[in-house]
């Protein structure tokens, strides 16, 4: 099928570079030249796991192509996806401006002589279809000064599920792939254009096998709403497990139990589930804040008080302002204390800043007047972008973070922290504290080596 990917972020460039490892005709449109050119020469502009190698793949299988005019492409396509950023405004409603530009763009370009199915794939507030289908409408009349034929295109909704540092992974081997349309040809199309996924009958890429015990995905085929909502439902469900977690750890702490023993203990309960039960400084990321913002406001729009959401966010800003209130109880005055802080990115595997934990966290130590060093295997170079004027120390190893430093800080759990000895770091520390925001160490070994650790919730 011939497929239009508007917007190359993390969903639109991993979408349409899966699509076209399928064997899809896929066009990526975004505004910004540089992210173009780079995708063209099968350079990722995002740090993501497997990402170099399909590029390369569908950039010589002439599969997949970027650019930012959207005419042609659009014109000839069957399936046009909308997968351009929708940030929070300050109020937590989506700001829809991009989808907006998006849908009146493909609106100038449709043909009356195709059918288009047209993908909200970005997370949109709950009754997006119906706007998106009225600004397409709009661009059609601008162009054209009438409206479009009926039944030319519908838009349907297909949330995305992919988690970012596994996003290939989660886009050829989702848990289920859900489909939300009005029309039955629209149905026929996607389900159609996810075939090779649905029945697994691609080949696998070397460096993202299949995991075993894989034969079919699920197919979740709904109304549009229904779809927008499932998106929300899911993640308000995995942050709200984390945050679960998260208030159960700072219980176990004041009890003096172990949460980690605690949530293994009822993980393996199989109603419950082990997965997302970590507790620590707290979830960020570019979806859950955004999403859950997103559902209260929508909540309260229609009168209702999400008690239980509020709570979930509640929760997550506590476990972030708790680290300071732990270095503060070891350390007393921050002032002029040199602080080593591992871990940068939202979570390992990501490069991505958004909403992350360890930001709040630097602000406070900034504002305290700390000194701030810090250490992330891929998410620095971001950093010194994005807030140039911070000050704060870049250091060129974890251990060179910690050198002299009066306590370190774990914000994110990169496999190489965890694989640096307690015994080393001790012998670099000018104060024995760590505080171990990932539970990533081993609490009695760092009590036997005379650390004063503190983990969350244990
Ligand atoms: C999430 C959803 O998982 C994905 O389905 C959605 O479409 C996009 O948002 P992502 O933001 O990439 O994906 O990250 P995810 O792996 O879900 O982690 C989110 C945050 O929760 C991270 O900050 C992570 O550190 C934190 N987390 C996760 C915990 O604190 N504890 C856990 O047990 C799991």
């Amino acid at each position: 099928m011939n497929v239009v990917v508007f917007g190359a972020g993390y969903v639109g460039l991993v979408t349409g570079a899966v699509l076209a490892e399928l064997e899809h005709h896929v066009t990526l449109i975004d505004v910004d030249p540089s992210k173009v050119a780079m995708i063209n020469q099968a350079q990722p502009p995002i740090f993501e796991y497997g990402l170099e190698n399909l590029l390369q793949r569908v950039r010589q299988s002439k599969m997949l192509e970027a650019t930012m005019d959207p005419s042609q492409a659009v014109q000839n396509a069957d399936v046009i996806f909308i997968a351009v950023g929708t940030p929070p405004l300050p109020d937590g409603a989506p700001n829809l401006d991009y989808v907006h530009q998006a849908a009146m763009t493909i609106g100038q370009h449709l043909s009356e002589n195709r059918t288009y199915v047209i993908v909200n794939k970005a997370t949109v507030p709950i009754g997006s279809a119906n706007l998106v289908e009225m600004w397409i409408d709009d661009g059609f009349v601008q162009k054209w000064g009438h409206p479009i034929s009926e039944g030319v295109f519908t838009v349907a909704s297909n949330p995305e599920f992919l988690r970012e540092g596994t996003a290939i992974h989660d886009t050829l081997y989702p848990d289920r792939i859900v489909l939300g349309a009005d029309h039955a040809w629209a149905l026929e199309r996607l389900i159609d254009l996810y075939q090779p996924i649905l029945g697994q009958t691609f080949e696998p890429p070397g460096d993202i096998p299949r995991p075993l015990g894989i034969q079919r995905i699920p197919l979740i085929s709904t109304d549009r709403l229904s779809a927008e909502m499932i998106k929300y439902a899911a993640n308000a469900f995995l942050s709200t497990k984390i945050s679960f977690a998260n208030e159960m750890a700072n219980i176990c702490e004041r009890v003096g139990a172990d949460i980690t023993t605690v949530m293994q203990g009822i993980g393996l309960d199989t109603r419950i589930g082990s997965k997302f039960l970590n507790a620590g400084i707290g979830w960020g990321g570019s979806c859950f804040g955004k999403d859950l913002a997103a559902l209260i406001y929508t909540a309260k729009e229609y009168g209702y008080e999400p008690a239980l959401l509020e709570s979930t966010q509640h929760v997550n800003m506590q476990q972030r302002k708790g680290v300071i209130k732990r270095l503060q109880e070891e350390l007393k005055t921050l002032k002029g204390r040199r602080i080593a802080l591992w871990g940068l990115a939202f979570k390992p595997g990501t490069d991505d800043l958004r909403d992350a934990p360890s930001l709040s966290v630097i602000q406070e130590l900034l504002h305290l007047n700390a000194r701030v060093i810090v250490y992330d295997p891929v998410a620095m170079d971001n950093m010194r972008k994005q807030y140039p004027h911070w000050d704060i120390r870049y250091a060129s190893s974890a251990l060179a973070a910690v050198d002299g430093a009066h306590a370190l800080l774990v914000m994110t759990e990169w496999d190489v922290f965890r694989q640096i000895p307690l015994t080393e770091i001790m012998s670099r520390l000018d104060f024995p504290v760590i505080i171990d925001g990932r539970n990533i160490f081993d609490p009695e070994e760092a009590s036997r080596l005379g650390i004063r650790y503190r983990g969350i919730g244990r």
